[in-house]
């Protein structure tokens, strides 16, 4: 089976410090891929290399076994890759229903059919209340949801999830697992980073762990759990 999202020998060098280096990942559809690794691991620079935000130097990126390799985030975000960020990036002067709005302008729904459509992804968020205020009012933790909502908009195969926990209370981060659960469940391969290695664990099918930008230790959850090479990383010897 080809799968959703694939890279392959993916680099990404800042100078002579190489963030990510000799990448492979692949996901398949209803796939959680957990990343996980000490800060400055490379996860991230991993994830702008594969949306596009950064070109890679050296390998390349599949959705669906076409190569988006260097494309424009846009382009990329069109062939299906949705994505939110570690620090949430809403428009802050724009309220929530227009937020949700932006990704799908191009599309040829009617309005109404849209604006329905964005009402029920901030209802499900549990955002509708706030429908008509603008961003910048939410907590940050709501602005993650936002995020959340608009990336899943023009329903996207491919989605991936930066820190979706940092900083947010337990009470949300539960309600936010459970929203990542229903995207996998709904056929999305979800690409997650966290810290929070057992909300990791709970959602992940295969975990990647980096170090220094490279896979030091890949497999399911328990190959994971008690790999000595993770534990390295994270503790030290
Ligand atoms: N735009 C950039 N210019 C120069 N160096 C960068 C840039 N972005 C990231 N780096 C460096 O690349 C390495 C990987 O950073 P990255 O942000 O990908 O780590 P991370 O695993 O996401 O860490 P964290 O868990 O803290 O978010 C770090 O050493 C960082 O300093
Ligand atoms: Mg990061």
């Amino acid at each position: 089976m080809t799968p959703a999202i694939e890279t392959r020998g993916l680099t990404k060098r800042f100078g002579g410090l190489v963030a990510v280096d000799k990448v492979d990942l692949k996901a398949d559809a209803g796939e959680t891929l957990g990343i996980i690794g000490v800060n400055g691991a490379g996860k991230t620079t991993l994830m702008n290399c594969i949306c596009g935000l950064y070109r890679p130097d050296d390998g390349d990126v599949f959705v669906a076994g076409n190569r988006v390799t260097g494309q424009a985030p846009h382009v990329i975000a069109h062939r299906g890759i949705g994505r939110t960020f570690q620090v949430p990036r809403v428009f802050r002067k724009m309220s929530l229903i227009d937020n949700l709005l932006v990704p799908v302008l191009d599309r040829k729904a009617r309005d109404a059919e849209l604006i329905e459509h964005a009402e029920a992804m901030l209802e499900r968020m549990q955002l509708i209340a706030l429908r008509h205020n603008h961003a910048e009012e939410l907590s940050g933790g709501q602005q993650k949801l936002l995020e959340m909502a608009r990336m899943l908009m023009p329903d996207p195969p491919i989605v991936m999830l930066d820190e979706p926990f940092a900083g947010v209370h337990p009470v949300l981060c539960k309600f936010m697992i459970d929203r990542i659960e229903e995207t996998a469940r709904a056929g999305k391969a979800v690409l997650l980073i966290s810290h929070d290695l057992t909300s990791i664990y709970r959602l992940s099918t295969r975990v990647i762990a980096l170090n220094q930008g490279r896979i030091i230790a890949e497999g399911g959850v328990d190959d994971i759990r008690g790999n000595p090479a993770v534990i390295e990383a994270y503790l030290g010897t």
